[in-house]
């Protein structure tokens, strides 16, 4: 459904009903900055911006868990020049939102294949979740160099080695240890899944774990999405009834 016509108006969130947990696919840096002729790290570096934005509004409404989608396994075949930017600005989006994350009670956590991100990230990232730790008002979840299907890979053969010493029985893997061995383990599943920029695909995010997630998808390009769509596409999520497959 698209958000340009659901008047925000006057409707206050209802935060006994908001989602736990919201998960975000920040698509359309690309496309915002081919669209005033720049280069597309330029679009980038405005995401960014949003990426702040979007962080300090869950916190301030009392989002429990919010899940951004950075990096997939399959960005890595973008060309060097542009991943090496996108790292750099990580980097540096690591370092500059620390003091606000420590005072705004934020943990960080990243999900994805982190070992493949260059050093200098890996020691930011360690760096700032390390500072982190402790803080409970809001879980931020990077999934960086992330891909479900590699997450799956990873749980079936950590899952298949522990069949073959004994550690578990084959017939005991039931869907709850299978969420126990994804990295998003001790999570609570999406409620609500963003996607900006309107493709209406997955992009191979979180596959198990959006089974009853409710999906919005909107044409606004990620450097242009805020505070006032977010909260609109919060009162639409207010608005479903989530059935669970049950009458
Ligand atoms: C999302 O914007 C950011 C990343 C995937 C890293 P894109 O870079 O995919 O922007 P478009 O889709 O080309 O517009
Ligand atoms: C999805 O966006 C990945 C991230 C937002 C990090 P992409 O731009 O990479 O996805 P596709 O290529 O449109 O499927
Ligand atoms: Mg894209």
């Amino acid at each position: 459904m698209n958000s340009s016509s659901s008047p925000a108006g006057d409707t206050i969130l209802d935060p006994a009903k908001l989602p736990r947990h919201v998960a975000i696919i920040m698509d359309g840096n690309g496309r915002w900055a081919r669209q005033r002729l720049l280069n597309r790290i330029k679009g980038h570096e405005k995401g960014a911006e949003t990426v702040r934005t979007i962080v300090r509004t869950s916190r301030e409404l009392g989002i429990g868990i919010l899940t951004l989608y950075a990096f997939s396994t399959e960005n890595w075949q973008r060309p060097k020049t542009e991943i090496a930017a996108l790292m750099e600005l990580l980097n540096r989006f690591l370092i500059s939102e620390r003091s606000e994350m420590m005072e705004n009670n934020i943990r960080l956590n990243a999900i994805g294949q982190i070992d493949r991100l260059p050093r200098a990230v890996r020691l930011t990232l360690q760096q700032t979740m390390d500072l982190t730790r402790d803080k409970d008002g809001m879980l931020l979840n990077l999934a960086l160099s992330y891909g479900a299907r590699d997450e799956i890979t990873m749980m079936v053969q950590t899952l298949a080695q522990k069949a073959i010493t004994g550690e578990i029985d084959a017939g005991d893997i039931t869907p709850e240890v299978i969420s126990e061995h994804l990295y998003t383990r001790h999570m609570p599943d999406p409620d609500l899944l963003i996607r900006t920029s309107g493709e209406m695909r997955i992009s191979n995010f979180l596959l198990w774990q959006i089974a009853y997630t409710e999906i919005y998808i909107t044409n606004t390009l990620w450097p242009d999405f805020g505070k006032e769509e977010y909260i609109r596409i919060l009162l639409d999520f207010q608005q479903r009834e989530r059935r669970f497959g049950k009458v």
